[in-house]
């Protein structure tokens, strides 16, 4: 088991990373959860093939957990959901002295956490992610949060977990597509900060893909360093937390633009780094062999969906975004591989060109 520290103001706790984890969930979480009632909550398809392997695991250990369903999906990311689960929390004996475990990817993680901080006046989260994304991102640092119909992530707090317990063994059961659509957030840690990340990417791709046990956990273990020594160094996003922003610029414009439908997240963040990339090259803060190294690993990962989006579009949003931050809008643009900057200096022009970049590497 790999155990790497988060430090925060706030609260320390551990990111413990092992294959096949979750069935010693009970002897590795013991002494946190002590004699308190545990109350996992999570989503169908997760719930089928691992909460079985949690609770019985927990209950081995002496822990008794109550397990609570939500509704799968993005559209389930909505305050009424916490509303439904408090419900049940309450009816099924759950005090101030439980804790949450949330079983599943980011959207069970976010609401979990929301839920755990409110739930009477606030109670302990345990993350247990199930997706790539979840393990390498959302699971780590404390943000929890849900949707209003006016936009995304508009309510949440900071609550940070007492534990983050990551089996990567859960990841085969992973449909193809969610699985790559992590890998592009696991790829952006390896840009921004940990060559030997990148260099996996580089070099054995192709066993990425086929989910290697030993490869999987060397990505997760080397991203979630990667966030975990970011967020120790700045909890609330005052500056440097921003770095963990790579990609997701144009991305975040991207999605918005294609109505949250055609691409998943990780996928948009594959072409904001693609953008980023580009218009770090055409504003001269990067080489073009550094540049070409960073594209490869990008389309290394597979196609992405094709996005058919006009270049004003994007340039509006990018704009809305600014007015809504009270500033300009902040690039992280890759410097050389681990090594980002963050600045507010990026003309229309480089913006321009990166985004035909993504629709010509689209029409490919
Ligand atoms: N809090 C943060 O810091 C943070 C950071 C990044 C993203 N997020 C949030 O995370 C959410 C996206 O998370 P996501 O990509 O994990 O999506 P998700 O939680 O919707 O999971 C994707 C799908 O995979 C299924 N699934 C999960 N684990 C599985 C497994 N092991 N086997 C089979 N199926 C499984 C889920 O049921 C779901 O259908 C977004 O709402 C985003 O805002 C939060
Ligand atoms: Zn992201």
């Amino acid at each position: 088991m790999i155990c790497i520290p988060v430090t925060t103001a706030s609260r320390s706790y551990e990111v413990m990373i092992g294959s096949g984890l979750l069935e010693r969930a009970g002897e590795t979480l013991g002494s946190l959860l002590g004699n308190r009632r545990a109350f996992v909550v999570t989503v169908a398809p997760v719930r089928k093939r691992w909460a079985k392997v949690l609770v019985d695991s927990l209950a081995a250990a002496g822990i008794p957990a109550t397990v609570l369903e939500m509704r799968d999906g993005e559209t389930a990311k909505r305050l009424a959901t916490l509303e439904e689960l408090a419900e049940e929390l309450v009816k099924a004996g759950a005090d101030r002295g439980a804790t949450l475990i949330a079983l599943g990817g980011g959207v069970v993680g976010d609401v979990t956490g929301f839920l755990a901080s409110i739930y009477m006046r606030g109670v302990d989260v345990i993350q247990v992610p199930t997706t790539v994304l979840a393990q390498v991102d959302a699971a780590i640092g404390g943000k929890t949060g849900v949707n209003l119909a006016v936009g995304k992530n508009l309510l949440g707090t900071f609550h940070q977990p007492r534990a983050v317990l990551v089996d990567p063994a859960v990841l085969g059961t992973l449909r193809a597509r969610e699985y790559r659509a992590g890998l592009y957030e696991a790829l952006k840690c390896g840009i921004i900060g940990d060559v030997g990340l990148f260099r996996l990417f580089e070099e054995r791709h192709k066993e990425i893909l086929k989910r290697d046990a030993t490869v999987v956990e060397h990505v997760i273990a080397d991203s979630v360093r990667l966030k975990a020594s970011v967020v120790s160094a700045d909890e609330r996003e005052g500056g440097l937390r921003q770095v963990l922003n790579l990609g997701h610029t144009i991305g975040h414009a991207l999605e918005a633009e294609t109505g949250y439908k055609l691409l998943l997240h990780g996928e948009a963040v594959g072409w904001g780094l693609i953008a980023a990339t580009h218009i770090a090259l055409s504003s001269g803060k990067l080489d073009s062999v550094t540049a070409g190294r960073i594209m490869n690993a990008v389309l290394g990962l597979g196609e992405l969906p094709r996005v058919e989006v006009k270049t004003a579009s994007i340039l509006r949003r990018l704009k809305f975004d600014k007015k809504t931050r009270q500033g300009n809008v902040h690039f992280i643009l890759p410097r050389e591989i681990g090594k980002v900057e963050i600045t507010s200096d990026v003309g229309e022009a480089a913006v321009r060109g990166a985004i035909e970049e993504v629709r010509r590497l689209a029409r490919n």
